[in-house]
């Protein structure tokens, strides 16, 4: 990375590989249930409102800094106001905490996909994740020994992650291809099987069916808006660090646009392929659709597993199916959270990313361990909220406010618009300086609130206090990390 910037090798591979990115598992589990949480269909109002007024507009911003300043996340930052640069660690502190346990949900699928095999979660779905695979210690307090299954599934994927990013963007430009077509390919089977099944109808009907009085409830809008920044992997540095390997004039806004449609048609096709399959489910146990569903985790790993092994037809190659399925759609989010990290210390103090990739990925393992005890699915529970309800919506209100107001919204756009086919107007300046930043200020001080009155998750308080010192702690080791000298950072704009 010292001297000459590595580069895409073409538009396309930039275009694949963010949004391989963005579509994770977050499509797959997170999404459906945010639906039907939230009003059903109804809820693709607010959430289609939220993908114009707040993701494609922070795409823009993230894709237009890291094109501008051709550097990751801290040095883009810098390159705006040298007293900026830690907001560009928060996001990549942030993405630390995401790093350290999405691998972990990874690692369980790489173990179902064996207990594919044979349909090994048996007749009780729930009483083998909990009990015999995840054997639950009961308490975040008790950790209670480490499970040897999930560690060895957490090597292959810390594994899988470092073959990916070793050889660079030239390797890269061609995986994402693979990542991003085969989860795609068996999503499509997924659904064509789950829309053949008797009862398929009546998951549809709950999964879409709208609950229009939801829309006056803040928290689906709050949903809404957290689910569209979380899916787009915004506020992580990642598509800040992807487009500033792009060549010089390389659109932006056409860009932004393709990333967040394609994401969010995924998540909205996965529903078809994860709510027929729970008609199906209902239908075959003689119950309706909301009892048989979870949410969360539960959904893939307990849920989606009862009904595999109720299919009529191969059952175990189903099985199989999806959780290769999510195991691609996880790996090349999984990697595009380690590439910002590695390049926020590159691009800084030039270290070579040889020596910076191994010791980040050693060091993911060795601490992921912890999500792998008993107690360790408390904690990973603690993490994800953690990260994604504070640090994620912290990190884009203050990107709103450096880019709207200090770097000026007029001038990113500009900036963009010199570069893309498709100009923006001043409807963006409005997004960033105002709509965004409000509604992410809103979420977050509700989100505050409910944590104040009633802790997280039924948590002991001391868990809760944990993840806040924890939280706390991130933000000072951003400005430190701001404070250590490095290498003179690229000037803005430099061009390489
Ligand atoms: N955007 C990624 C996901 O949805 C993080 O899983």
């Amino acid at each position: 990375m010292n001297g000459i910037r590595e580069r895409w090798t073409s538009r396309t591979s930039f275009i694949i590989a963010s949004i391989g990115a963005a579509i994770g598992l977050g499509n797959v589990w997170r999404f459906p249930y945010m639906c039907y949480e939230n009003g059903g269909g109804a809820f693709l109002i607010p959430y289609i409102i939220a993908l114009f007024t707040a993701g494609i507009p922070l795409m823009i911003v993230e894709y237009g800094l890291g094109r501008r300043m051709q550097a990751g996340a801290p040095t883009a930052f810098a390159g705006v106001r040298k007293g900026a640069e830690w907001i560009g660690w928060l996001a990549l502190m942030v993405v630390m905490m995401i790093f350290l346990f999405y691998p972990v949900i990874m690692a369980w699928c790489v173990d179902y996909v064996v207990y594919a095999f044979n349909l090994g979660w048996g007749s009780d779905a729930k009483v083998f994740f909990e009990k015999d695979f995840l054997q639950l210690s009961g308490s975040p307090g008790i950790l209670g020994g480490i499970r040897w299954p999930i560690v060895i599934g957490l090597a292959v994927v810390w594994l899988a992650i470092y073959l990916s990013l070793f050889k660079g963007l030239k390797a890269l430009s061609k995986i994402v291809f693979y990542t991003v077509i085969t989860p795609w390919v068996i999503l499509v089977i997924m659904v064509i099987r789950g829309l053949t099944l008797p009862g398929a109808i009546e998951g549809l009907k709950f999964y879409l069916t709208p609950n229009f009085a939801a829309l006056l409830n803040p928290r689906v809008w709050l949903a809404a808006y957290g689910q569209i920044f979380f899916t787009l992997s915004l506020a992580m540095g990642t598509m800040i660090v992807y487009s500033s390997y792009l060549p010089e004039k390389s659109d932006i806004t056409n860009n932004s646009f393709m990333v967040s449609l394609a994401n969010c048609g995924t998540s909205f096709f996965a529903g078809f392929a994860v709510f027929s399959i729970l008609g199906y489910l209902a239908q075959a146990m003689g119950v309706t659709v909301p009892q048989v569903t979870q949410s969360g985790f539960g959904l893939a790993f307990i849920t989606y597993p009862t009904a595999i092994r109720l299919l009529p037809i191969i059952p175990a190659f189903f099985g199989i199916l999806f959780f290769v399925m999510l195991l691609t759609l996880g790996i090349d989010s999984a990697f595009s959270q380690i590439e910002p990290f590695v390049a926020g210390f590159t691009d800084k103090w030039h270290i070579s990313k040889k020596l910076v990739l191994p010791v980040v990925c050693i060091c993911g393992f060795l601490i992921g361990i912890i999500f792998t005890t008993r107690g360790g699915y408390y904690w990973l529970d603690i993490v994800d909220y953690f990260a994604s309800s504070y640090g994620l919506t912290l990190v884009g209100l203050l990107e709103c406010i450096v880019i709207g107001y200090i770097y000026k919204a007029h001038k990113m756009r500009d900036y963009v618009n010199e570069v893309s086919d498709f100009k923006i107007g001043k409807w963006w300046d409005v997004c960033i300086k105002i709509i965004t930043p409000v509604i992410l200020g809103i979420s977050l001080i509700l989100s505050i609130l409910t944590l104040v009155q009633k802790g997280y998750g039924g948590y002991p308080t001391w868990a809760t206090l944990v993840g806040i010192v924890f939280t706390l702690c991130i933000i000072v080791i951003s400005f430190v990390l701001m404070s250590i000298r490095g290498k003179p950072a690229r000037a803005e704009g430099t061009e390489d």
